[in-house]
């Protein structure tokens, strides 16, 4: 009821400033003297993660997304391979399982027909183990998998999900971080206080709320836009194009920065907005040089990005610039302004922002 949305306009936006707490409470209870502690994920959670050689993870929609963040992580923190898909491809697949692979969910409600057939198809090949991330105790994908780590980011109503995506990246952060720990990964303390830290930075970004509202209005008589990321930051604008698609339902698209002169360059003109998000991080350059092409050919940037990021605003470029974040932390936190982006633009469209239409917030069949 509106009881419950408090001041807030829609849950979705009740949700987007709900973030610092969902944060906190990913990791309230988790952490111990700068370490994350293993037995958050069950009971024998030590044993199995000493034998991880490969990950697995299977998710359906925002949770394929915060999947694709994960790859980049692990690959990196821990050294060890892993492969993402979405699990209505994975479970009628002939996959092939290497020994040691841990296999993963993440969903937000525990219940995603797609999700959980991938797992019970999953549990009949020789995967080491099944660890579900999941903000839904109890949820079956839950009570069918060996491991568990809960994202605590309570009840999530708006059918776009945000703070369920950003707290799903924190405990798979968290998940990283044990299993770069076997890989004599020397910065779990730093990474730790940088986690630490998210919830303050996550409340600076929210303050951005009245200029992302304005540029909002750049929006509403668009029908195509692009979404470019690159590194961990491309499942990120993913993520933004899809927030944007389902509630606004301008048709969004999202492509690694580096693959634009492979065809989307051939779309770029002044009635199609182009979304840039840029924090500070070993692309940055390349990034900026991709913008670069896209102004060249008249189209028009709304730019996201770190104060290192050396543009000049002008007609053909927006720039909002977000606080210096930690280059590892950088997807958690850029995906915020993104979020309020799609919100602002559905509620200038009219179109019911909670409840988009076709669209079901857990879908149970397939
Ligand atoms: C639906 C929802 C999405 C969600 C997806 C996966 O499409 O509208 O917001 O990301 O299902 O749901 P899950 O509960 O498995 O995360």
């Amino acid at each position: 009821g509106t009881a419950d949305k408090g001041e807030y306009r829609h849950y979705m936006l009740k949700e987007i400033y709900e973030q610092p707490a969902v944060i906190t409470n990913v990791l309230e209870g988790r952490i111990h003297q700068g370490q994350v502690l293993e037995q958050i994920f069950g009971s024998n959670a030590s044993e199995l993660f000493d034998q991880v050689k490969m990950v697995q993870i299977v998710a359906c929609g925002t949770s394929y997304n915060a999947g694709v963040v994960a790859r980049y992580w692990i690959e990196k923190l821990a050294g060890i391979p892993c492969m993402v898909e979405v699990a209505s491809e994975f479970r009628y697949r002939a996959t092939v399982c290497m020994p040691g692979t841990l296999f993963i969910t993440i969903s937000q409600s525990g219940e995603t027909a797609d999700t959980l057939s991938a797992l019970r198809e999953a549990k009949e090949q020789d995967y080491l183990g099944f660890l579900s991330i999941c903000n839904v105790p109890g949820s079956s994908l839950v009570r069918e998998s060996d491991l568990s780590l809960m994202t605590n980011a309570g009840p999530e109503i708006g059918v776009a999900s945000t703070k369920a995506f950003t707290s799903q990246l924190v405990a798979l952060m968290l998940t990283a971080l044990i299993l770069a720990r076997r890989n004599g990964y020397a910065e779990e303390e730093q990474m730790v206080a940088n986690l630490q830290q998210l919830s303050a930075l996550c409340e600076q970004v929210l303050a951005l709320d009245p200029a992302i509202q304005k540029m909002a209005e750049h929006f509403v008589d668009k029908h195509h836009t692009l979404f470019l990321g690159r590194g961990t930051i491309y499942p990120v604008a993913v993520e933004g194009a899809l927030k944007l698609k389902e509630i606004s339902y301008i048709h969004a698209e999202a492509y690694p920065a580096g693959e634009l002169k492979h065809g989307p360059l051939a779309l770029v003109d002044e009635d199609m907005p182009i979304v840039a998000v840029a924090p500070n991080n070993s692309l940055l350059e390349k990034l900026l040089a991709n913008l670069e092409e896209v102004r060249a050919r008249g189209g028009k940037l709304f730019l996201f990005a770190d104060s290192k990021a050396q543009v000049k605003p002008g007609d053909d470029l927006e720039l909002i610039t977000l606080p210096d974040v930690p280059t590892v932390m950088a997807p958690i936190i850029y995906s915020i302004p993104l979020q309020l982006l799609a919100y602002y633009v559905a509620v200038l469209k009219g179109t019911d922002v909670d409840q988009p239409r076709n669209l079901a917030k857990s879908v149970t069949v397939e």
